[in-house]
């Protein structure tokens, strides 16, 4: 896995957001795969302005999103689609019915894998990394699921969430529905992008430690072709070699 270091996590999302604007460019009929999460917010902003600016255009592009709650109307404040047309949609070239997230039911869930597939599989697949290690609502455990499947959140993954939900962890929805961690790991190139020092001891053990289910995200140490962007704080605890 290659790493890349940035001094802020403004820069890291700028090196993100530049990324993906250069495989819009290269491929514009990308098919991308978007995380939500707080870290994500300066790396929409700056794709935004990319689009504003002639060096980003989504019109041919398609999305899926790695995860959604599930039991919410999709206007809910607290839904993921909320946060993305806040921080994404809302301000660049996507077409109508060229995004997606994962809709309740194992039904559903096959049915997303199949568009995914459908759309030609994913060239980019963007991650955040959970406190805990997990990637999309891939939590840890003995186990991990391959595909798109439902999923309990754990309270910690809830309490992380309830910042959409006016703060109390208690309204956050207690399933959600996620890409499992092969359809993660099948896109062409995974970009995870992590920054501050919370995320330190994380990124550690997800890029430097042994390759477990106890933390979802030290599955990307096995993709041919996954960059991690990091800032400075969030890198600190890296062995040498790797900064
Ligand atoms: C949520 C999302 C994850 C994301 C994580 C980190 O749990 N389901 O996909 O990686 O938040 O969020 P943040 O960037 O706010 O730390």
């Amino acid at each position: 896995m290659r790493i890349l270091v940035l001094d802020t996590p403004a820069e890291a999302a700028a090196a993100t957001a530049r990324l993906l604007a250069r495989t819009l460019r290269e491929t514009p009929d990308a098919v991308l795969g978007l995380p939500t999460g707080r870290t994500m917010v300066p790396v929409y902003q700056a794709l935004s302005r990319f689009y504003h600016r002639g060096s980003a255009d989504f019109s041919r592009a398609t999305t899926f999103n790695l995860d959604e709650f599930v039991g919410l109307r999709p206007s809910h404040p607290g839904a993921y689609r909320t946060f993305m047309r806040r921080c994404l949609f809302d301000h660049v070239n996507l077409r109508r019915g060229a995004t997606h997230f994962p809709a309740s039911g194992p039904r559903a869930a096959r049915g997303y894998e199949r568009a995914i597939e459908r759309a030609g599989g994913l060239d980019v697949c963007l991650v955040g990394i959970g406190s805990n290690g997990h990637l999309g609502f891939n939590e840890p455990g003995v186990s991990l699921e391959p595909w798109t499947h439902e999923v309990r959140l754990l309270p910690v993954t809830r309490r992380a969430n309830a910042h959409l939900f006016g703060g109390r962890w208690q309204d956050v929805p207690a399933t959600a529905m996620s890409m499992g961690i092969a359809t993660i790991l099948q896109a062409r190139t995974v970009l995870l992008i992590a920054t501050g020092e919370g995320k330190r001891a994380i990124v550690q053990r997800a890029l430097d430690g042994p390759i477990t289910t106890r933390v979802p995200a030290s599955l990307l140490q096995t993709h041919p072709h996954a960059l991690a962007i990091l800032d400075a704080a969030a890198a600190r605890r890296l062995a040498a070699r790797r900064r």
